[in-house]
């Protein structure tokens, strides 16, 4: 039987990950909006390119959750993105309300659904995901290693001009500036990043990794990157839905590893039909331990803001 998803915010990630999830042929789509007509017109087009794209996968839109009934995932978009000059934290507000509201829905008629959580600040809005479906942690998960390990690869390939497929790469920490790219765990076909370039130049490829997301909000001026947002969350979705088990670098709720508790941070997981398997406790050195503190201590200020919204 065809498994279903639901990917609620029909803009430009939602609608790309929509996309690439019934090009794949993974699941049958539901697209979720408030906006009257957006993604009832966006599923229509994407189910006319089927014929050509060859795909059998079933599309449809709505504006009400009742669509989303008996989801196996529930990809979450919704909110404002970015705009120049803006930090993903000036987001916290606004889509806290949007997230509470959604989240709400999606758990009445999903009750055993797996959360993929993408709007932004991606680990504060994963805490009020937890919080208000009061689904277990392993049926919330924040897409956001995933995106920012997928840069420092393509940067690492296009550095030393070989093929994105021979890099691998490793970010752990919260999706901001003080996410902590890890040269000693990326390699290139196998042999770390560390073996293959000079000190100076992984760091500014760590440098470009962390404001990744503010180079694209730079150039878009009118909206955050969504091409490898989507493919991201759509990586994670096809690990769930195939269990696959991959081991993939994604937001999670930590009680106790890496020394952090009671906190969503981006550390490598085992995604399969479970949603999380495992959480994956690297060895870091003082230094990495310092900097995945320090962004966790950026995540937990958000969550204690939160705390003083009504
Ligand atoms: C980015 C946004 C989606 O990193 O957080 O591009």
């Amino acid at each position: 039987m065809k498994q279903k998803v639901t990917v609620v915010g029909a803009g430009n990630v939602g609608a790309t990950a929509a996309q690439r999830l019934a090009e794949k042929e993974l699941a049958d789509v539901v697209l979720i909006d408030i906006v009257e007509g957006v993604p009832q017109g966006k599923s229509l087009d994407l189910a006319q390119a089927a014929p050509i794209e060859m795909h059998d996968s079933h599309l449809a839109g709505a504006n009400d959750y009742e669509a989303s009934t008996g989801s196996d995932i529930v990809i979450i978009t919704a909110g404002i993105p970015r705009k120049p000059g803006m930090s993903r934290d000036d987001l916290l507000a606004t889509n806290r309300a949007i997230m509470k509201n959604v989240v709400g829905q999606v758990a009445r008629y999903s009750p055993d659904a797996i959360l993929i959580i993408v709007s932004n600040p991606l680990d504060a809005m994963c805490h009020v995901a937890m919080e208000e479906s009061g689904f277990p942690k392993n049926r919330v998960i924040g897409m956001a290693g995933v995106l920012d390990s997928a840069r420092f690869r393509a940067f690492i390939a296009a550095e030393l001009s070989v093929s994105v497929e021979n890099v691998q790469a490793m970010v752990l920490g919260g999706h901001g500036d003080t996410m902590v790219p890890l040269p000693r765990f990326s390699t290139v076909a196998g042999i770390p990043v560390t073996e293959w370039m000079t000190p100076e130049r992984i760091e500014a490829l760590v440098a470009r990794t962390r404001s990744g997301g503010a180079e694209i909000v730079g150039l878009l001026k009118t909206g955050s990157a969504y091409y490898a947002p989507a493919s991201a969350a759509v990586e994670m979705a096809e690990s769930i839905l195939k269990d696959k088990k991959k081991i993939l670098p994604c937001a999670a709720y930590l009680e106790g590893e890496y020394g952090l508790s009671g906190l969503f941070v981006g550390v490598p997981v085992k995604l399969g039909q479970n949603g999380i398997e495992q959480i994956i406790s690297l060895r870091l050195t003082p230094e990495e331990q310092k900097a995945l503190e320090k962004s966790a201590a950026a995540v937990r200020e958000l969550v204690e803001a939160m705390k003083k919204m009504t």
